[in-house]
């Protein structure tokens, strides 16, 4: 009986998954806006749909300049009436950066980039280009290439603009020149800062490399001022070789400094639960190499929405059934598919035929191919949409110095050999991506060489409601950031990994005196930005380990009634997680 069903239930994912390759759409239905206003005001989310804390974010008005002379004017207006000031632009971003805050909501002005998006100049002779903030990462790489350059370094996803990127530190993996973060490329931008009444209320402020604000300016979270344009450095067109090796994981962590450094853009997945580390193989070759592939990444395809939807009912009828085991088939089934697939590598247009890939930089360094979108396909979607209840999942990702990573997966590995299955809810999305950037002068960047992490890992749709296996993920997270000391990726994360931040960059209070001196008055603050920046203790509330609102001390920080009790952690001892004793049960 057990077994017919284990075996139904494989071959139902085997026909998912074929039908997914088979049937994948080139169009989809595009994205929801991340604002939905009415007559009382706007609702503002992520691309998720939904927050860390579940709040929804509301602003009274959206305003969309298309000049950097119309911003200005936003940026003079909420000066002179003392109106706190957000920028968004396709609202990627997890944490509430993006939110004006809570103080007093109507007295506050959200602006928009996102048709403030259609200046991109190549400047031949100087190898640099220059676009307005809110191009996105696509359009600006189309533009350049067209051109006949290339832009090195971009995130893994295409979705966000020029200025979301480099303000919240977004990269890709490198650690050769200057390296895979996007801000470390840039060679100037454009400020637009609260001013005088004799200036006009707002003016504009140049800052290139020699200006004593740059380091500040490259990343800023958006709580400086608004950035109207972004000067790049780009190369000459070039093309890529990629190839995936699945690999055994026994020896990564002693591996993966020579692997950074043989391969300009080398990254690691490692699979935990399977035992299984796949090397990234990337290189540059020149334009006279063989191949036009595409790097069409699956997890940012457009999947049927059945699909979406049945992989996520799946996962809940695990986690309601404390299912381990049905977790570790699903990851089994979806890392044999990415295997068969390459994990979306094609050599042409259609389909992968073999390795390695090669193909213009343009087309194998960033994707996102379910964002576009013809509006009467409702079929399928990005596998996270809101609106179809697909994939919900959180995201952590740290940074380490690299000389720490090392011990770093030791310890993780010591977790995973207690009992290899409890990782298996992670190698279902896509176990640990472990990426490298390099050293940057941003104040808000890496003072050195650094690897990053990110982990993907199933979130509850209702609020409070304890996961299979939380335990193990909290204690991965709390080593990371406590243990070694890693730092967040601003962009991502749950708001537990950003505390004691400001002690993790010996630059911080240089940041903190350029937005003094920029924004004296506090306007691009929130109530996010507070926390974070300034360290302002936010509310234990019942239940906020259980969203990664605060580590627990007390039981009632996880769900003592559903058995979740504030534990230490198995191989982290320091770490307090919630995890599921029932004996623990009055
Ligand atoms: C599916 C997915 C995959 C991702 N993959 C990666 C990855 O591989 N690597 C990586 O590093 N990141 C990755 N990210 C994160 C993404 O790169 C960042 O969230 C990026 O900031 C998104 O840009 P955005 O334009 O949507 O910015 P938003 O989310 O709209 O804004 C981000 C921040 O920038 C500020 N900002 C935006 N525009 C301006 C402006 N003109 N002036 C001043 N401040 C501004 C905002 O105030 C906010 O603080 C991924 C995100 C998603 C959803
Ligand atoms: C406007 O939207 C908000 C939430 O987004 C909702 O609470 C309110 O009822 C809506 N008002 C109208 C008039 O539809
Ligand atoms: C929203 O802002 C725009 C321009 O900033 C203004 O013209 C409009 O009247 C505002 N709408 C509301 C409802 O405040
Ligand atoms: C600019 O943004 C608008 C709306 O978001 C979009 O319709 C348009 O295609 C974008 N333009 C470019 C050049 O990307
Ligand atoms: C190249 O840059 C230099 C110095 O920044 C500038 O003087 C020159 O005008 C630029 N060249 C072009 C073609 O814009
Ligand atoms: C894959 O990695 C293994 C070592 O883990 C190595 O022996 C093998 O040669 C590699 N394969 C390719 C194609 O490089
Ligand atoms: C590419 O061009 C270089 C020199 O221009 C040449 O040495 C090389 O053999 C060429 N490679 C291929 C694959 O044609």
């Amino acid at each position: 009986m057990a077994g017919s069903g284990r075996r139904n239930f494989l071959f139902f994912h085997g026909f998912l998954l074929l039908m997914w390759e088979t049937l994948q759409r080139t169009h989809a239905m595009p994205p929801s806006s991340p604002t939905q206003c009415n007559a009382t005001g706007c609702t503002l989310s992520n691309i998720y749909g939904i927050w860390g804390d579940r709040k929804d974010c509301w602003v009274p008005n959206i305003t969309y300049p298309t000049t950097e002379e119309e911003l200005q004017s936003v940026v003079a207006h909420a000066n002179r009436y003392q109106l706190k000031l957000k920028v968004v632009s396709g609202s990627h971003t997890i944490p509430k950066l993006v939110c004006p805050g809570t103080s007093s909501p109507g007295n506050a002005v959200l602006l928009s980039t996102s048709m403030y998006n259609s200046s991109v100049v190549v400047d031949v002779p100087n190898l640099s280009v220059t676009t307005d903030a809110g191009v996105s990462l696509r359009y600006l790489i189309d533009k350049v290439e067209e051109a006949g350059f290339s832009l090195v370094p971009s995130p893994y996803w295409e979705g966000g603009s020029v200025a979301g990127i480099i303000s919240t530190g977004a990269h890709g993996s490198s650690w050769w020149g200057k390296g895979g973060a996007v801000h470390d490329h840039v060679l100037a931008l454009n400020l637009v800062v609260p001013a005088t009444e004799s200036e006009g209320f707002a003016k504009i402020i140049r800052v290139d490399a020699q200006h004593p604000l740059f380091n500040a300016a490259i990343v800023s979270l958006g709580t400086l001022g608004v950035v109207s344009k972004v000067k790049l450095s780009i190369e000459q067109r070039f093309k890529r070789s990629i190839t995936f090796n699945f690999s055994d994981d026994a020896q990564f962590e002693d591996e993966f400094v020579d692997h950074a450094r043989r391969h300009e853009f080398a990254d690691i997945t490692w699979y935990a639960s399977r035992h299984t580390a796949v090397y990234r193989y990337d290189d540059r070759v020149p334009l006279n190499n063989t191949g036009d592939g595409v790097y069409d990444f699956i997890g940012f395809r457009a999947n049927l929405v059945m699909v979406s939807t049945t992989l996520r009912a799946s996962e809940k009828a695990f986690e309601a059934a404390r299912n381990v085991n049905g977790k570790c088939t699903l990851a089994a089934t979806s890392l044999g598919y990415k295997k068969l697939i390459a994990n979306g590598l094609k050599n042409n247009k259609f389909i992968f035929t073999g390795y390695p890939v090669v193909g213009y930089q343009g087309k194998m360094q960033t994707s996102g191919s379910c964002l576009y979108s013809s509006v009467t396909d409702t079929l399928s979607s990005c596998s996270w949409d809101p609106r179809i209840k697909g994939l919900l999942f959180y995201e952590t990702t740290a940074i380490f110095p690299a000389s720490k990573f090392a011990d770093f997966i030791r310890d993780v590995k010591k977790l995973r050999d207690l009992k290899p299955e409890n990782f298996c809810g992670l190698d279902i999305y896509n176990g640990f991506l472990i990426r490298f950037i390099k050293a940057s002068g941003a104040y808000l960047g890496q003072t050195e060489d650094s690897v990053v992490v990110d982990f993907n890992y199933y979130r509850a749709d209702e609020p409070s409601t304890p996961r299979l296996n939380q335990d193990i993920w909290e204690e991965i997270e709390q080593m990371a950031f406590f243990k070694y000391g890693a730092r967040p990726h601003w962009a991502k994360n749950r708001n537990l990994a950003f505390s004691g931040v400001q002690q993790k960059y010996p630059n911080f209070q240089k940041f903190i005196a350029a937005k003094n001196q920029l924004d004296p008055r506090n306007l691009f603050s929130s109530d996010w930005s507070d926390e974070i920046l300034f360290g302002k203790v936010a509310v234990r509330d019942e239940g906020c380990a259980l969203e990664g609102q605060c580590v627990c001390s007390e039981d009632r920080h996880c769900n003592p009634g559903k058995g979740y009790f504030c534990k230490p952690g198995l191989v982290y001892m320091e770490a307090r997680v919630c995890r599921y004793s029932p004996s623990s049960m009055a």
